[in-house]
């Protein structure tokens, strides 16, 4: 597949009178991956909500599979879009089951198909199916994670949205889920936009990395023209820094 699911044309979001996104020019290629990487507050959540919708740009055009995203059309977007919200955003009074199936219902889908595509989304992202029943402050933070995909992928959407999936997860739990997430973006085909603060993780998934400050696109390509063509110093100290800490040498 190819051609362009959305593009972002000089769009700026200002809030309090401060600019927390743009001007920003962007277009999200279809059926790849893109993450959005950059320091805390540099507008990757914003830039998430104004693709699908959830707010309006102060100035500037957003289109998604052609198609202006306006309040006459965010609707059809947000069908045709899952997101995956920093945090988890599952409903505490709903179970699993409940949070997973809420738009289905919501379209009048019968039992029998909600069942089947239930059954697809826990097979795909390995959820154990007595959860399915639990509330989310009964599952594990790694099982909230599936949770929110899976709710995501329930109208199998022709894109992917995703704020930080795997943010604060123990790391043995983020390097299985990091695995079994983009062998999902593989196998589906679909337009991801992923967002991390981890340049490793972008690397892993992605296929383009655009790394963000201030509300500025400060670098985009592939994910090794950011470690090797780094084309400022912020790049460099934002590439040094996800070295980590020290390891010790030896013994
Ligand atoms: N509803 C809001 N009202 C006022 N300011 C906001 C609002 N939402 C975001 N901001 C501000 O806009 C800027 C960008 O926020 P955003 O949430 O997009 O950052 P982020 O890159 O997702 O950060 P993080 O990595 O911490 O999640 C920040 O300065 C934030 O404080
Ligand atoms: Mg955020």
């Amino acid at each position: 597949m190819s051609g362009t699911m959305f593009v972002l044309d000089e769009v700026t979001k200002v809030y309090a009178g401060r600019p927390a996104l743009g001007p920003l020019t962007l277009t999200v290629p279809t059926g790849r991956t893109t993450a959005l990487i950059g320091p805390s507050g540099c507008g990757k959540s914003t830039l998430l909500r104004l693709l699908i919708g959830l707010i309006k740009p102060d100035a500037g055009t957003i289109t998604f599979d052609g198609t202006p995203v306006t309040p006459h059309t965010n609707h059809a977007v947000r069908l045709r879009t899952g997101y995956v919200i920093q945090d988890g955003g599952l409903f505490p009074h709903m179970t699993a089951r409940g949070n997973v199936t809420l738009m289905a219902r919501h379209l009048g889908w019968d039992r029998a198909r909600i069942d089947s595509r239930v059954a697809e989304l826990t097979e795909l992202t390995r959820f154990p199916v007595d959860g399915l029943d639990r509330y989310p402050q009964h599952l594990s933070g790694g099982q909230r994670q599936r949770v929110g995909l899976m709710r995501a992928l329930m109208l199998n959407p022709d894109a992917l949205l995703l704020d930080e999936p795997l943010g604060a997860l123990d790391p043995l739990v983020r390097a299985d889920l990091q695995t079994e997430l983009r062998d999902i973006f593989q196998s589906l085909g679909k337009t991801v936009v992923v967002v991390t603060h981890d340049l490793g993780e972008a690397t892993f998934f992605a296929d383009r990395v655009v790394l963000l400050r201030d509300g500025q696109i400060v670098q985009q390509g592939r994910p090794a023209e950011l470690w090797y063509r780094p084309v400022d110093p912020f790049v460099t100290r934002f590439v040094q820094a996800q070295r980590g800490p020290a390891i010790p040498a030896e013994v």
